[in-house]
């Protein structure tokens, strides 16, 4: 496949196998997150890995409805930066999230970004709070995203080129 191809086949997947993810694809996709571009080099972003399932089912608990994904999938990847390091954490933390997300579907694992940044846990606790008590993330680092990950039970089709909303392209002015 060529990097098109692979960006075209690329969706959000939600519903996965019990199957473990093979440890060298969950390297793989880690390692396409700590190779990610950020403002001035300065790679705010903390990945905290979860796959103990006493540990995903709590954190189901982050959002409601939304978050039901956690329950399902066998791994998350929970994503957060260090908000003092760099001001532009969220744009860091979204070009990680992003490679992370890419790489697994090019490896056959399923994946999908679950908002934490801006969200709201049924107790009206903010996501983030509830996701860093969870897992003992300290109050400085802002909490941007989590990335459930899974063998997938099936996959969206794949997009084409037609299907793209070309109408968002402005050549030269908008
Ligand atoms: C910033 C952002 C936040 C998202 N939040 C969620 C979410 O909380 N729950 C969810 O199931 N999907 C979430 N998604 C996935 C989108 O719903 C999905 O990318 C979109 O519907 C397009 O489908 P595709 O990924 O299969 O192309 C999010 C995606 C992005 C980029």
């Amino acid at each position: 496949m060529n990097m098109l191809d692979t960006i075209l086949a690329r969706r959000s997947v939600r519903q996965y196998t019990a199957q473990p993810i093979p440890e060298e694809k969950l390297n793989a996709i880690l390692y396409a997150g700590l190779a990610a571009a950020s403002s001035k080099n300065r790679r705010p972003w903390e990945f905290v890995v979860v796959r103990d399932r006493a540990m995903l089912d709590k954190l189901s608990e982050c959002r409601p409805g939304a978050a039901n994904l956690l329950g399902k999938c066998s791994a998350a990847v929970v994503v957060c930066a260090d908000a003092e390091l760099a001001d532009v954490w969220v744009e860091d933390c979204a070009s990680a999230i992003t490679q992370m997300h890419l790489m697994a579907d090019a490896l056959g694992v399923g994946s999908c970004w679950l908002q934490v940044r801006l969200r709201q846990a049924a107790d009206g606790r903010s996501t983030a709070d509830v996701v860093r008590q969870c897992l003992g993330i300290p109050a400085k680092y802002g909490m941007m995203a989590i990335l459930t990950l899974g063998m997938p039970e099936s996959h969206p089709a794949p997009r084409t080129v037609d299907e793209l909303p070309m109408a968002k392209l402005h050549w030269e002015r908008f």
